[in-house]
């Protein structure tokens, strides 16, 4: 296939990463995780003793930041600054700031940048939540992944669990729709649907299910 762009966005745990790191590697694309990068700001903040909700202070954090990635299938590997972080960027402690982070001007602008670069390089493959809208206006493909508040916050803590974390299903399912409610609801590209991107609700659907109708969804679109 040509080297298009595809943008994946949606509200947490639609399966965005999931799906469109398979994608990336079906179609030898490279796959940009855009919500690592506003997580390793988070944590740069976090470790630096910086309060997260103190937007001039990390704004001050941003040129001494690099964020780089390793590609990689399942796991792509995230660097801050050289050291790895792949594992410490998904800790509750940065996923309850993020959305605060990531509603920065500034660090949006910062990102957005580093983001475009990566997609003029070839075939991309970036999930988010204003990829569609905002980072790639002009993507050939858009999709808009959603499902079930329940489905999410169920698929989330299995996966939490899997990983030895111990949050209840009620805790998660609360902070899932307070992040959704945060992007959704910020000044600067909030979470949104751009106007032609394809809505796929995944609810009750295996990822085996969304990948072949995000691929039908890519035929569609591109003619392959
Ligand atoms: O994977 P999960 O749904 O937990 O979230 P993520 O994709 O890792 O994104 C973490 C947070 O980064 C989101 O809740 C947003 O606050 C922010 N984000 C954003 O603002 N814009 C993006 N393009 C991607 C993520
Ligand atoms: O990137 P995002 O936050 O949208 O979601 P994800 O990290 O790709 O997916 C969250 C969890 O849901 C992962 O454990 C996936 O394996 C799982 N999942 C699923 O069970 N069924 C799907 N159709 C998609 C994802």
């Amino acid at each position: 296939m040509e080297p298009i762009q595809i943008a994946i966005d949606g509200p947490a745990s639609a399966g965005k990463s999931t799906i469109a790191k398979i994608l990336a590697t079906d179609l030898n694309f490279v796959y940009v995780d855009t919500g690592a990068m506003y997580r390793s700001v988070t944590l740069a903040a976090l470790k630096q003793g910086v309060n997260p909700a103190a937007e001039a202070d990390v704004i001050a954090l941003l040129p001494h930041l690099e964020i780089s990635f390793a590609p990689g299938n399942p796991v792509q590997k995230v660097f801050l600054n050289g050291e790895e972080v792949t594992d410490d960027i998904r800790s509750n402690a940065v996923t309850g700031n993020v959305s605060a982070v990531a509603s920065y001007g500034a660090v949006r602008t910062a990102m957005v940048a580093q983001q475009r670069q990566i997609a003029a390089q070839g075939g991309v493959v970036m999930d988010g939540r204003d990829i569609g809208t905002t980072v790639l206006p002009d993507a050939e493909v858009k999709v808009f992944l959603i499902a079930s508040v329940k489905e999410r916050a169920l698929r989330r803590f299995k996966e939490n669990q899997a990983k030895g974390m111990t949050e209840t299903l009620a805790e998660i399912e609360a902070a899932v729709e307070k992040r959704d409610y945060l992007d959704s609801h910020r000044e600067i590209s909030p979470l949104k649907k751009a106007a032609d991107a394809v809505e796929l609700d995944t609810t009750g659907l295996s990822i085996d299910g969304v990948v072949d109708a995000v691929k039908q969804i890519i035929a569609e679109k591109v003619g392959k």
